[in-house]
């Protein structure tokens, strides 16, 4: 088993197709377990995955902090993705604001995150929520200065517009958008942003392609989560939204029995099947080999199409995060 590369943008990166998200390792997704994680990530290198996605606010700073020590001894052969700008933190890690997309925020950011992941260069740096007070411009002037004096290799922007990611690329060159993208979430299909990302050459990769967990199959009640995850109080993962959501995942089961693959197996090939990155979270070794295996399956067109018509875009209830969450994306 071994996941195969790609080129992502047109500058000249190469990842696995298939990368390893790590933000539940420290935030968001239940209780932390580092020694399994760090050695979940270690299998993953193992395997060949080469893209690792964090960013700043996982914790906040824990995330890159783990991140850093566990592909220390490997960091020339790994593709270290990280983001900036998803709020403003102070030094101690304090949420302290809103978006920030300010350069002299951008400068501080930088020098936290080299310093966390204990690498003296970025190779993906994101700008994660774009900051409706700064001209998007403004923010990518800074990061190319970035890129030209070394610290960061290449650039990339996430849940942006596609207004915000032509201004962004017209300013520095984006090799990723990085948005949500799964048979639940596919809005980036209708709103130009996949139309963008086409035309401009850049790279797409997809965050929560399992849906944060549900299109595994395996989460069928919020009571098999500890009180302070996350989707609890999720907008999807709601009351009656998520009854309802678990009838779609039905369906994904019933082909997943006549398939031979799991339904998470199922979603993640439908979605690298669309030809973009994606980067699939999980803390735990055994999830990460099952997540790895869907990379190999190469799915005909008529189980492609069975999956889209069984999720039809639309049918999933409950907005992707709280009203305060919508806010800070474009969509
Ligand atoms: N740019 C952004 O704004 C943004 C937002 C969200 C996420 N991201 C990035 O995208 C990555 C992936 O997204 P995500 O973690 O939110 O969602 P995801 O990959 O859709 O789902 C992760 C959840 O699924 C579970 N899981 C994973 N593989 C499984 C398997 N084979 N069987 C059963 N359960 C499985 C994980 O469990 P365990 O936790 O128990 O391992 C975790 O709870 C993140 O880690 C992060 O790096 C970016």
């Amino acid at each position: 088993m071994s996941v195969r590369t790609h080129q992502v943008g047109s500058q000249g990166l190469i990842t696995s197709v298939e990368g390893l998200g790590t933000m539940g390792m420290t935030a968001m997704y239940g209780t932390r377990d580092d020694a399994g994680s760090v050695d979940t990530i270690h299998r993953a290198i193992e395997l060949g995955v080469t893209l690792f996605d964090t960013a700043d606010m996982y914790g906040p700073f824990t995330g890159e902090e783990l991140v850093g020590r566990a592909i220390a001894a490997h960091r020339d052969d790994i593709v270290l993705a990280t983001k900036f700008g998803g709020v403003t933190l102070d030094e101690t890690g304090k949420i302290v604001g809103g978006p920030n997309g300010r350069p002299e925020y951008v400068r501080r950011a930088v020098e936290g995150s080299l310093r966390r992941l204990g690498t003296d260069r970025i190779d993906l740096y994101y700008q994660h929520r774009v900051d409706p007070t700064v001209p998007v411009a403004e923010t990518f002037g800074t990061l190319g200065d970035l890129v030209a004096e070394g610290k960061v290799r290449y650039l990339g922007i996430s849940e942006a517009s596609a207004e915000t990611i032509r201004e962004a690329h017209a300013a520095a060159p984006l090799t990723a958008v990085q948005s949500e993208y799964s048979l639940f979430t596919r809005t980036v299909e209708t709103n130009g942003v996949f139309d963008a990302v086409r035309e401009l050459g850049i790279g797409f990769v997809a965050y929560s392609p399992l849906g944060r967990g549900i299109l595994t199959g395996g989460l069928r009640s919020l009571d098999e989560l500890p009180e302070s995850d996350w989707r609890r109080s999720a907008p999807r993962f709601d009351g009656d939204n998520f009854a309802h959501n678990l009838t779609l995942v039905d369906r994904l089961w019933a082909i997943a029995e006549k398939s031979g693959a799991t339904p998470g197996q199922l979603a993640l090939a439908w979605v690298l099947a669309q030809g973009v990155t994606a980067i699939p979270g999980t803390k735990r070794r055994a999830y990460l080999e099952e997540n790895i295996a869907a990379s190999e399956l190469s799915l005909g067109s008529d189980v492609l199409s069975a999956l889209s018509e069984a999720i039809p875009a639309g049918e999933v209830v409950g907005e992707r995060y709280s009203p305060l969450g919508m806010k800070a994306i474009q969509e």
